[in-house]
């Protein structure tokens, strides 16, 4: 079973956005096994977005993102690193189709209210760099709790 760092990202969470996006990966059949919210150090945000360091947008992007609140989640289900990102949407919501997160709820590249980890590799570092292993959380849904 693959696991994923799915964020939603100070935008989305002023613009109350967290329910809406959590509403979309649990209706999809994906589970939520590790939640937090955080104002992460700029050290943290660096890190975090250490492959883009040579990006124009790399200052500005570890800025924003440890001004806070990032809500860092884990989630779990088959496939889910491919299929949380064919939900996020493109990076640029110009590009993303109706339908997707960044499709339906935002406009500009700056402020794509969303993050995904965008193999499993990386889904292995960046669960890792938000979670302590006891933060993740195994537990069975309805599916599993009554087959008998
Ligand atoms: S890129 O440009 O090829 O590196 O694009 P991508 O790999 O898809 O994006 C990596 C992250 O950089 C963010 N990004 C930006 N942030 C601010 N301004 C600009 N112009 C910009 N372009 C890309 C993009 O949203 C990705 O961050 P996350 O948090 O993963 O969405």
């Amino acid at each position: 079973m693959e696991r994923t760092l799915i964020a939603v990202k100070s935008d989305g969470v002023q613009r109350g956005l967290i329910g809406e996006i959590i509403k979309r990966f649990e209706h999809r059949g994906f589970k939520l096994i590790g939640l937090k919210m955080v104002k992460p150090t700029e050290d943290l945000a660096k890190h975090h977005y250490i492959d883009l360091k040579d990006k124009p947008f790399y200052a500005g992007l570890c800025k924003f993102t440890s001004a806070g609140p990032f809500v860092a989640m884990c989630w779990e289900g088959q496939n889910i690193v491919k299929m949380g990102r064919d939900m996020m949407g493109e990076t640029n919501p110009a590009d993303s189709k109706p339908g997707t997160i960044r499709g339906d709820l935002c406009v500009q590249v700056g402020r794509n209210i969303i993050h995904g980890s965008d193999s499993l590799e990386t889904a292995k570092k960046e669960v890792a760099l938000w979670f302590k292993p006891e933060e993740l959380i195994e537990w069975k849904s309805c599916a599993e709790v009554y087959t008998y």
